[in-house]
């Protein structure tokens, strides 16, 4: 895999210079990798805060470009996965990697659809909680018990324990996240129905009652099959780097997910869809953006335009130009001309789009800033917008640490620069 070299010259005050050399290795597309294992037989780390330019593994799932604002799964753009394709087509394509044949695509989804249902005993775990607690909460908390469903029944080295455990997840997330809202509204939750669509099947789980037949709108269907799609994978982000991380000491699947759930939580990362829609609601009108904007901007204030910004996008995420779309095509379907949020949020971009500062710093919207939007439209409330995100993003997580299991692996174990005290002796109390 290496025909390139990288030398690295170390001189030490003195002037003496040792050098290393260190193998260059080359990928499909994007950028070549330098192998540093090396160095550790020098005594010398990489340092690098952050993960801001290191790959810490290789993987032939999904590819991002930055610069250009591409994001391609098993080598297909983004946007025509979301024009052409559905969610589960998607899952199958992330995980096996090539799209379904009509015969496998049926047989894909006839399995998610018989896993869609929860042991009946989990029910009891969501009465532990307080009903205020928060979606996410939940989530972690009952997507990590279901290792105690499962784990007696997983060898990860077993292909077929690993395939059942990913439909497991992919099939009950939906279940999962429909009773976390449930329970928080005091609704009862509701069976999955197998003659429903995944989208549509989570909505009427989501509203449904057993008062009266569910008739999900095929639009806002349609709409959460799309936001579901533009979450499933995204490389190496946060929450996916966790879940291998913690794969990576062999710990069961659903472990790892919970794990995954829990990265993805914080507003840097996926959370960051609720606190779009609490800062546009906290801005209010469009005639308080210059002040939020200015806020942005000022090294004092901790405060960040939700939904700008990126790791890796320094151009537009691709997601969100199609979050747009759908935004503006859900909007028109309900009838709701000038949502006033949508207003304050077009006009929030254009305002960043055009200042200096955000230009500079390469800040553009995210796949988060527009996807609220929707989902408010839909009427999933705030609170349940990251795990919307934790549904999609699911088969990413698994098909990671799938690519992984599946690999030669070892556990992943960082080093550190270490800064702190020299070896000292202990000090006894009445000396201190
Ligand atoms: C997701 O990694 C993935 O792929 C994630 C994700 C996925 O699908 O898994 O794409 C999903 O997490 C999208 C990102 C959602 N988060 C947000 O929208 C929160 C707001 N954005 C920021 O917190 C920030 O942009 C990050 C966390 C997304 C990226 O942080 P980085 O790469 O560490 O960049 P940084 O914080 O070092 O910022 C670089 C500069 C800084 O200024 P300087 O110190 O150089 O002067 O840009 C500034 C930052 O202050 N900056 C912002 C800003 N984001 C960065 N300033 C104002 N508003 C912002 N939103």
């Amino acid at each position: 895999m290496s025909d390139k070299t990288a030398t690295l010259s170390i001189a030490d005050p003195n002037g003496a210079i040792e050098t290393i050399e260190l193998p260059v290795y080359s990928g499909t597309i994007g950028p070549d990798v330098v192998d540093v294992g090396a160095l550790t037989a020098q005594g010398m780390f990489t340092y690098d805060p952050g993960f801001v330019s290191t790959a810490a593994c290789e993987s032939q799932i999904t590819y991002i470009d930055g610069a250009q604002g591409i994001l391609l799964h098993r080598g297909y753009p983004i946007e025509q996965l979301a024009e052409h394709s559905d969610y589960l087509e998607t899952c199958y394509l992330l995980l096996y990697g090539e799209l379904p044949t009509a015969e496998q695509k049926a047989e894909f989804e006839n399995t998610v659809r018989y896993h869609t249902m929860v042991h009946d005993q989990l029910t009891s775990f969501f009465h532990g909680f307080r009903r205020d607690a928060h979606p996410m909460a939940i989530l972690c908390g009952v997507v990590g018990a279901l290792s105690a469903f499962y784990h007696d029944s997983l060898d990860i080295s077993d292909e077929q324990h690993r395939e059942i455990a990913a439909f497991r997840l992919i099939a009950k997330m939906p279940t999962l996240a429909a009773m976390s809202y449930k329970f928080s509204v005091g609704q009862p939750f509701m069976y999955p129905d197998n003659s429903l669509g995944y989208a549509e099947n989570f909505l009427h789980m989501m509203f449904g009652t057993p008062c009266e037949e569910s008739n999900v709108n095929p639009v806002l269907a349609r709409a959460m099959d799309r936001i579901f799609l533009l979450h499933a994978d995204h490389e190496q982000n946060a929450s996916t780097s966790t879940v291998r991380l913690t794969g990576s000491s062999g710990a069961n699947p659903f472990a790892c997910i919970a794990a995954g759930i829990a990265a993805l939580w914080g507003p840097s990362h996926g959370g960051a869809n609720e606190a779009v829609l609490n800062m546009l609601e906290e801005i209010g009108d469009v005639s308080r953006i210059d002040e939020f904007v200015a806020r942005a901007k000022d090294k004092e204030d901790p405060f960040r335009l939700m939904g700008f910004g990126h790791r890796v996008y320094k151009n537009f995420d691709p997601r969100a130009k199609v979050m747009k779309e759908a935004a503006d095509e859900v909007l028109a379907e309900l009838g709701i001309e000038n949502d006033p949020l949508l207003e304050i949020a077009k006009r929030l971009e254009q305002i960043a789009l055009e200042d200096d500062y955000f230009i500079s710093k390469k800040l553009y919207p995210n796949v988060d800033f527009y996807s609220g939007i929707i989902l408010k439209a839909i009427g999933i409330p705030t609170s349940m917008f990251t795990v919307i995100f934790a549904v999609g993003r699911t088969v990413g997580w698994i098909a990671h640490w799938h690519e992984m299991i599946s690999g030669s692996y070892r556990i992943g174990r960082p080093r550190q620069l270490y800064t702190g005290h020299e070896q000292r002796d202990y000090s006894p109390l009445e000396d201190r």
